[in-house]
């Protein structure tokens, strides 16, 4: 029978399907390579993500996208150095990122350095803002915190302090402003010259945190100031999340499902908001989504992946006008349009596999109409099919040699928004939720 070692010999790269690219391109802010991260269940390992490899470049955004449970979030932690172990094995491959004039390997680093760049140089937006806000500090300590460690400059000069305050490092600037404070400062800024410097400082931050409040569409947000998170609807949580990653100016933004909570017009504002940030301080931003459509909106690449590797990954016009892998063409197929017919909407028949040591192949297989024998045999690599656009799917790769006949699929393009209902390229049974 032949292996994956026989099918990529016979794909005659040389390259496994694992191969590492060890070098970050010149444009690149960030780069994986052959991530894998699994973790450790009472049912075996689940191999959640799998020799995932793409590039987020200076400037841009790109959109990873693919239905619920796919490797998304536990790729985007995985560049914070959030995922818990256990129960996740060690992490494997790399993910550079170019930090100062160095690059430096985001799964190997830790302590001082890693406390410097998250927040500070790469914040992120979680899927679930209950459990990333502390729910022991006021709106008014965890927004004005970011402020005093991060953008101390303009909280002094809103303050318009004496200039020795402006020596203040940010953490003395905290404890100046009467956050962090120890009972024996707290005495001490109670003397009159000290605590009207405190009340300056502070009031600076109030009305730096009010006005970033107010840019994610929070109404009256000086009533929100002194509220705990517990005290704020999931919208409001997630809108007080989005201004406090903003607010640090980050260099790299990654934004997991950020508006899902949030009705449309607030979503476009987000969006929006985004792409300003972005704009204006050359952010490169990662876009987190299941949702196809907004996607399309926001990004200038897009990243498709399924159940834990990249299935194809191209500029979004690529993606939307030539999607080559039958998961892209299902998930366009899906999205609904005007030309849809009422009741008609296609989805991808069956759900994404449960990630419990898989078997090999490809692990679409099991859903695709195109799968051959070869597909169930071996993992195919992610191969370039024009100018930065690459697919992962055995109908692309070109493989001589092999006793197993590969797949087909026709190259129908697809173009989401016109395209009548029934006339997709892949599925026709609901239970696929892009
Ligand atoms: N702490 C964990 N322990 C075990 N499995 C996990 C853990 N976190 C995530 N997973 C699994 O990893 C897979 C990918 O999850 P996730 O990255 O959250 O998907 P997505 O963000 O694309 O919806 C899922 O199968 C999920 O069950
Ligand atoms: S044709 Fe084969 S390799 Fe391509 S997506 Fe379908 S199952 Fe995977
Ligand atoms: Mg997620």
């Amino acid at each position: 029978m032949t292996t994956v070692d026989d099918l990529n010999a016979a794909a005659g790269s040389g390259r496994s399907s694992t191969a590492v690219n060890q070098r970050l391109s010149p444009g690149a802010v960030i780069g994986v390579n052959d991530l894998r991260v699994h973790f450790k269940a009472k049912a075996g390992v689940v191999e959640a993500v799998d020799g995932v490899e793409f590039e987020l470049r200076q400037g841009e955004t790109l959109g990873l996208v693919g239905e619920t449970g796919c490797g998304k979030s536990v790729t985007a932690r995985s560049f914070l150095g959030l995922v818990p172990s256990p129960p996740a094995l060690p992490t494997t491959g790399t993910i550079q990122y170019r930090y100062g004039d160095d690059v430096v390997d985001l799964t190997a680093i830790g302590g001082e350095q890693m406390g410097d760049i998250r927040g500070n140089r790469i914040a992120m937006i979680f899927q679930d803002p209950g459990k990333s806000l502390n729910p022991a500090l006021t709106v008014r300590d965890q927004l004005g915190e970011v402020f005093l460690i991060h953008r101390s400059a303009e909280v002094l000069d809103a303050a318009d302090v004496d200039s020795a305050a402006g020596d203040l490092s940010s953490r003395l600037l905290r404890r100046a402003a009467g956050l962090k404070s120890r009972w024996p400062e707290r005495v001490l800024l109670a003397i009159p010259p000290l605590r009207a410097r405190r009340t300056a400082l502070r009031a600076a931050a109030d009305s730096l945190v009010i006005a970033a409040l107010s840019e994610t569409q929070i109404p009256n947000p000086a009533a929100i100031l002194d509220r705990y998170p517990h005290e704020l609807s999931g919208g409001m949580k997630q809108r007080v999340m989005i201004a406090q990653a903003l607010a640090c100016n980050p260099d790299v933004l990654i934004a997991d499902e950020p508006t899902t909570a949030l009705d449309v017009t607030v979503q476009a504002r987000i969006v929006e908001l985004i792409r300003e940030l972005q704009q204006r301080h050359n952010t490169s931003v990662l876009y987190i989504s299941h949702d196809l459509s907004l996607v399309r909106r926001v990004c200038d690449r897009i990243a498709v992946m399924y159940a834990g590797r990249i299935a194809e990954i191209g500029s979004a016009d690529d993606v939307f006008h030539h999607p080559k892998h039958p998961y892209t063409r299902g998930l366009l197929a899906a999205i609904p349009s005007m030309a849809s017919k009422r009741g008609q909407l296609e989805a991808i028949a069956g759900t994404v596999p449960e990630l419990i040591d898989p078997e090999p192949g490809c692990r679409f297989a099991g859903r695709c109409r195109h799968a051959t024998d070869m597909c169930r045999s071996a993992n195919p690599m992610l191969v370039e099919v024009g100018t930065g656009h690459s697919v992962s799917c055995f109908a692309y790769q070109p493989i001589t040699g092999s006793d197993l006949a590969p797949p087909t699929v026709p190259d129908q393009p697809i173009v989401a928004s016109t395209q009548p209902a029934g006339s997709g390229d892949e599925g026709s049974a609901p239970g696929g939720e892009p």
